[in-house]
């Protein structure tokens, strides 16, 4: 199949035949987007290089910028990278769930070097969506899965996000509605002496702590370039202005809320939890950014968000959403 001349985008159904069908596409090189927790992955199989080339083409992404390789279990985890003991025990409390685990690639490992972006670690994990490890257990092998937007838009938590972004540059989508985690994976890097947090995500940083009895390093701290391209400046970036710690909605903006501050207010103004819940504010996160962006608005201004539990990585994305356009 001509990739470059796709035109249609299969929406496959939940379920046996869906997955069926999906892991197909993938066995025979194909792009296919599979629901996660967190939020839409964009599917390569993880060994073949081609495909995974297929991706970064589909998504305009920078080539340097590594994959994560989605494993259907823990032994799958193990061929692919070298466990520690912190690595042991994160897997353990954590996996199947929103935490990718940055290891030295284990010998024989299938993930290829194009998906590593040439690095000798690679990003692992098992994702807590019954689908998605549906997928890559019949798929046959890790899948290669950046989020499945267009390099620096807002990531998709529904079906309707990927074809929005990818219709016609991807072979299929499987439907899985909406995902209930809402921002990415936290990212941890086990490489070093100290346990790096590279991107804040779906699992607190109290809670990985916690598991491992020491405290994470931040990843200007412990490692050098190249970190998580989630860490470039507009990365996570809706067309409209964004104005973080708003007090107050103004003349010509959109409104982001929590908590009901806004509550009253004219306007366009979509609350990310009424009740002050920051779990649900994450899961409502990037399609709220989205429904603001369309009412055609200049600026979004969006409420203070507690920095504690999922707040941090919801304050991370939103700083990207507001940081200056390269
Ligand atoms: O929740 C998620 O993590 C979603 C779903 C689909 O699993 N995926 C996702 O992928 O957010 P992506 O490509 O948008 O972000 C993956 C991040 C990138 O910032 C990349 O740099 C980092 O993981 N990463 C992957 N492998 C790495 C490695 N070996 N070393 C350092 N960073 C790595
Ligand atoms: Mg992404």
């Amino acid at each position: 199949m001509n990739r470059e001349d796709k035109r249609n985008t299969l929406l496959l159904p939940a379920g046996p035949g869906g997955i069926a069908e999906a892991a197909t596409i993938l066995r025979a090189g194909g792009l296919v987007a599979f629901p996660t927790e967190t939020v839409y992955g964009l599917g390569a199989l993880a060994s073949d290089p081609r495909a995974v080339a297929a991706i970064y083409r589909a998504k305009g992404r920078p080539s340097f910028n590594p994959l994560i390789a989605h494993v259907a279990d823990v032994g799958q985890a193990r061929r692919e990278g070298r466990f520690d003991s912190r690595a042991e025990k994160l897997a353990a409390a954590f996996w199947p769930g929103p935490l990718t685990l940055v290891l030295p690639v284990a010998q024989g490992g299938s993930v290829c070097d194009l998906a590593r972006a040439g690095l000798d670690s690679v990003g692992l994990r098992i994702p807590a969506n019954g689908l998605a490890r549906g997928l890559i257990a019949a798929a046959g092998g890790p899948v290669a899965a950046p989020s499945a937007n267009l390099s620096g838009h807002v990531s998709p938590a529904l079906p309707s996000h990927v074809l929005a972004d990818l219709n016609g540059r991807i072979d299929a989508v499987l439907n899985g509605g909406a995902c209930p985690v809402g921002v990415e994976s936290t990212i941890v890097s086990l490489l070093g002496e100290a346990p790096v947090l590279l991107r804040p995500g779906g699992v607190s940083r109290a809670g990985i702590e916690h598991v491992l009895g020491e405290s994470l390093a931040g990843a200007e701290e412990g490692i050098d370039a190249p970190v998580a391209p989630g860490q470039l400046a507009s990365h996570y970036a809706p067309r409209a202005g964004v104005r973080l710690d708003a007090l107050e909605v103004l003349e010509g903006e959109a409104g982001l809320d929590f908590g009901g501050r806004f509550a009253g207010a004219p306007g366009t103004i979509l609350d990310l939890s009424p009740r002050g819940d920051l779990t649900e504010a994450a899961a409502n996160l990037f399609s709220m950014l989205r429904l603001l962006d369309a009412s055609g608005l200049q600026r979004i201004a969006v409420a203070p968000i507690p920095q504690e539990g999922l707040g941090e990585a919801i304050n991370d994305r939103l700083r990207r959403a507001a940081a200056p356009r390269s």
